[in-house]
């Protein structure tokens, strides 16, 4: 169902790498709502990936960028506002790889050259890719920046690792960068902490399987999906949402207010 939330507005997608993203499923969303956007993944990505077909599907370019390259992102967003013809009114940042989970490195074991690195795709490129727009002056006041997280930055899920200490710099960007934006530019920053969901990035998460049957059982509402994500993501990009800044936001059915359901103690009670 469209509601025409995004007509007129122009912005920027980072992380669609096959249909299963979260990305892949909020530039249709966001399409079919009326905005318009250039879609950007890594250069590598590019290669694995068929963000061509969601290019076509939603008539819109690509331009690469890796997310920890400033040299890339001031190219992206230079041209992302000559192909669209003005300043940007929202940006999707959907980036997530730890190279410690990549190469089964445990969280007490950690490779610090694989710390960093990861680190820097997951958290840094975060404010990278904020202060890039800010110096550029490159969005519309009241518009809105979105990154997407996960609880384990406020609770301990063993086996997300490395993860976790970077979504909380995420999460800790949003706020901060939020302030200056608000402040200076009209323009607001959040993060939305999402429930599992089956994807690259989510399955590359140990005991993923279980993990996700378990926030299922747990979310009074179900976890949220990825179509769900990016449904709420298009309400915080849509004018309905313009006093909404420097929060985490939390979309997951429920899971992180839960403290046990009933099908979770049935299961222990056999
Ligand atoms: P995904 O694997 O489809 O997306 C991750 C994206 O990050 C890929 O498109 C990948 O190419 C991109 N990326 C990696 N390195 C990059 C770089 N240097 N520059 C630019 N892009 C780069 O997986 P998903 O799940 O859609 O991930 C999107 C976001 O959602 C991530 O931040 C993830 O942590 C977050 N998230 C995912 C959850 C899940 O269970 N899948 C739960 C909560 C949050």
């Amino acid at each position: 169902m469209s509601y025409n939330l995004l007509k007129g507005k122009k912005g920027i997608i980072f992380g669609a790498l096959d249909e299963n993203s979260i990305a892949w499923k909020t530039a249709e969303r966001v399409f079919e709502e009326g905005g318009k956007f250039v879609l950007t993944n890594a250069p590598i990505a590019m290669r694995m990936g068929q963000i061509n077909a969601l290019a076509e599907k939603t008539e819109s370019e690509i331009i690469p960028a890796d997310a920890t390259s400033i040299e890339d992102l001031e190219n992206l967003i230079e041209k992302a506002t000559e192909i669209l013809g003005g300043k940007l009114d929202f940006v999707l940042h959907s980036i997530g790889m730890s190279v410690n989970v990549r190469k089964n490195r445990h969280y007490t074991d950690e490779n610090y050259d694989f710390t960093q690195k990861g680190w820097d795709v997951s958290a840094l490129s975060f404010h990278k890719v904020c202060q890039t727009l800010y110096k550029k002056d490159a969005m519309n006041e009241w518009g809105s920046i979105v990154a997407l997280t996960y609880m384990a930055a406020q609770r301990t899920f063993p086996d997300y690792n490395d993860m976790a200490d970077n979504k909380a710099y995420l999460e800790s960007v949003a706020r901060s960068f939020g302030y200056f934006f608000g402040k200076d530019k009209k323009v607001r920053v959040n993060t939305i902490s999402q429930s599992p969901t089956p994807t690259t990035a989510g399955q590359g998460v140990k005991g993923f399987g279980g993990f996700i049957s378990y926030a299922e059982k747990m979310s009074p509402l179900g976890n949220a999906s990825a179509l769900d994500c990016a449904d709420y993501t298009v309400s915080l990009f849509s004018d309905l949402t313009r006093k909404v800044t420097m929060q985490n936001l939390f979309h997951d059915g429920g899971f992180s207010n839960t403290g046990v359901s009933n099908e979770v103690i049935e299961k222990f009670s056999e």
